[in-house]
């Protein structure tokens, strides 16, 4: 009781000082204490004796008007908030303007948690990703179909992770591009556990949401763990962030890995992504041409919407399903039983043709296939080369089973 007494006595005393200041020495006084830096030893000698009158006048009189509100210390944050009445006569707008642009979010939500927390901008700030865990467990049930891939590689290994929000508007938010790179470079620092084999791992977000991330974005609070950070970037954008999947997408030693991104924002997103490893046999020195190769079949991968890496891989359930559709159609136009059973292999080779990648028409040469390409640049590079695994994404893929089944999808692999 005592202590609050003596509070409204300093807070009347300050209240009275800060009246007879002229408006331009309040918010050089505001400007002071946010700062806690350059003149420690006055502040807190003055915090720790009371206000004294000759020192609040030495204060004011140096221009403080360059500091931003970026280095608050405690001390100011006990002035303020035995003194909401004084702040609120003061320079608010700029307060309220540097949250905004610190946190991006709403104006109502920031004038609200700095009402709430007395204009103290670091609590504020607290409080509005406090509110974005709110806001974004009552978004998590709308649907997140939007968003972006984003894909990086070093010598060993290529990472995908697809980030999903509900609007194109969202995916091209800088805060929200951000976060994909920042998850996708997340997953590739992991590392390998020494694989020799070239493997793609898929993943769920579980697997990454414990994980600590180190962002050093001004609107991002520097180390959190992966799902804070989803979390926050959802509050500022105002919409349902996910992180749906993620891949990782290993070489052999003496393989190469080669990926495209369609529909780029930036360097290292996209909407459609294709990744293709390439092995040969023995290790050969020309790097280049299995490079080039490699990109071009990335490239053909987003385009060509490969299912299956070879017709051995397609599973026997796929190919008597296809030849059941096919043979129902063929026996609608009354045809032969011969004639029914030569259009049922003629549509099935072309179906073939159309879902595997070895045997479709290379995208950047039609008159050849993939697997003569791949024969070709076996000759050229002097070993026998092959696609060891090859994976296409695309955004918002097959949104609603993943939904329901929670399986990874898009994931297409040579055993
Ligand atoms: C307050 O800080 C100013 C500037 O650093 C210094 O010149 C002055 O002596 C200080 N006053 C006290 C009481 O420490
Ligand atoms: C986080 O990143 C920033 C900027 O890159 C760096 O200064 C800081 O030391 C990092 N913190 C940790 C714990 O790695
Ligand atoms: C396409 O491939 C064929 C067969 O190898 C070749 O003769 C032709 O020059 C190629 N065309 C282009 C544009 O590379
Ligand atoms: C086959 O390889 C040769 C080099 O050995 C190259 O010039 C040619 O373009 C390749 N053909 C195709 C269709 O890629």
């Amino acid at each position: 009781m005592r202590v609050r007494a003596r509070r409204q006595r300093r807070a009347s005393s300050v209240l009275l000082l800060l009246l007879w200041l002229s408006r331009k020495d309040q918010s050089a006084l505001l400007n002071f204490f946010s700062t806690g830096l350059e003149f420690h030893r006055n502040y807190s000698s003055w915090a720790y004796r009371g206000p004294c009158f000759n020192e609040l006048r030495e204060i004011t009189s140096l221009d403080a008007s360059s500091y931003g509100y970026s280095h608050i210390g405690s001390l100011r944050k006990m002035f303020l908030r035995s003194f909401t009445v004084d702040v609120s006569g003061l320079d608010k707008t700029s307060i309220i303007k540097h949250l905004r642009e610190r946190t991006s979010a709403p104006i109502k939500e920031v004038k609200s948690a700095l009402v709430n927390c007395n204009w103290d901008i670091e609590a504020a700030q607290k409080d509005l990703r406090k509110r974005g865990v709110v806001l974004a467990s009552k978004k998590s049930s709308r649907t997140a179909a939007e968003g972006l891939l984003a894909l990086v590689k070093n010598d060993k290994e290529a990472a995908v992770i697809e980030l999903n929000c509900e609007t194109d508007f969202v995916a091209r938010n800088e805060v929200f591009q951000y976060l994909a790179l920042s998850l996708a470079n997340k997953v590739l620092s992991i590392g390998s556990s020494g694989e020799k084999a070239a493997t793609i791992f898929p993943f769920g977000p579980e697997y990454l949401e414990e994980l600590k991330i180190n962002l050093s974005h001004e609107k991002l609070s520097g180390e959190t763990t992966v799902q804070s950070a989803i979390t926050e970037v959802a509050a500022m954008v105002g919409e349902n962030v996910k992180l749906r999947r993620g891949f990782r997408v290993l070489k052999s030693p003496h393989g190469v890995i080669s990926s495209y991104l369609h529909s780029c924002p930036q360097p290292g997103l996209g909407r459609f992504a294709g990744i293709v490893t390439l092995e040969p046999e023995v290790h050969s020195v020309l790097v280049d041409a299995l490079q080039q190769v490699g990109s071009q079949l990335a490239m053909h991968v987003v385009a060509s919407k490969p299912l299956f890496l070879s017709k051995d891989l397609v599973p026997s359930e796929a190919l008597e399903n296809e030849r059941d559709i096919l043979k129902s159609q063929a026996e609608s136009t009354g045809k032969s039983q011969l004639a029914v059973e030569k259009m049922v292999e003629g549509r099935l080779k072309k179906y073939l043709e159309e879902v595997v990648f070895m045997e479709q028409k290379f995208i950047v040469n039609d008159s050849v296939n993939v697997k003569s390409l791949i024969d070709n640049l076996s000759r050229e590079v002097g070993s026998p080369v092959k696609v060891s695994n090859f994976l296409r994404l695309e955004v918002g893929e097959g949104i609603q089973r993943v939904e329901a089944s929670n399986a990874p999808e898009g994931l297409a692999q040579a055993a």
